[in-house]
């Protein structure tokens, strides 16, 4: 009687190890497919950033020689992005149907720069990178001059070609 209940249990042990070793080779196989399919797609190049014209106002809202903040979505936002996928410029107008845009973004480690009218100068808040008001790097650990989008007057729309920026 005890032979056959032991035999019984290890029957019933042999098949819950069973259960479980499948059972983690099943959740480890589903943790690695939710790790590589956003990577192959990124690799495979599906989530390929998209570069298009943003409306960021009209041209009567902006004064000559004036320098303003617009904003507008990230040309590559995530579904989950939010009000994240958000982004904004500095957009100057410099003559009737005249317009320079430059990222806000610092190109030493990508904070945003502010525009300081009185001084005539973009700051960077967090290492003291300093900008000429063409965007060209005035002092500070900053490589290279603030990134420029293109800008285009469609009727008396103004719009910037968004893209990615690289940050050194
Ligand atoms: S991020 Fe602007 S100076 Fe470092």
């Amino acid at each position: 009687m005890n032979d056959g209940s032991t035999a019984k249990c290890q029957a019933c042990e042999q098949s819950r190890r069973r259960f479980f070793s499948r059972l983690s080779i099943y959740l480890g196989s589903l943790a690695a497919a939710i790790v590589a399919i956003p990577s192959i797609g990124f690799l495979l190049g599906l989530r390929r950033p998209t570069k298009v014209w943003r409306l960021v106002g009209h041209v009567q809202d902006f004064e000559i020689g004036s320098t303003t903040q617009v904003s507008f979505e990230d040309p590559s936002p995530l579904p989950w992005s939010g009000v994240t996928a958000q982004t904004a410029a500095w957009l100057r107008r410099i003559g009737e149907n005249e317009f320079i845009a430059f990222s806000v973004d610092c190109t030493h480690l990508g904070c945003p720069v502010r525009w300081l009218s009185g001084a005539n100068l973009f700051m960077c808040p967090c290492h003291g990178g300093v900008f000429y008001a063409d965007g060209s790097v005035a002092s500070g650990p900053p490589p290279r001059p603030l990134f420029q989008y293109p800008v285009r007057i469609e009727t008396d729309e103004v719009q910037i070609f968004t893209s990615p920026l690289p940050i050194a």
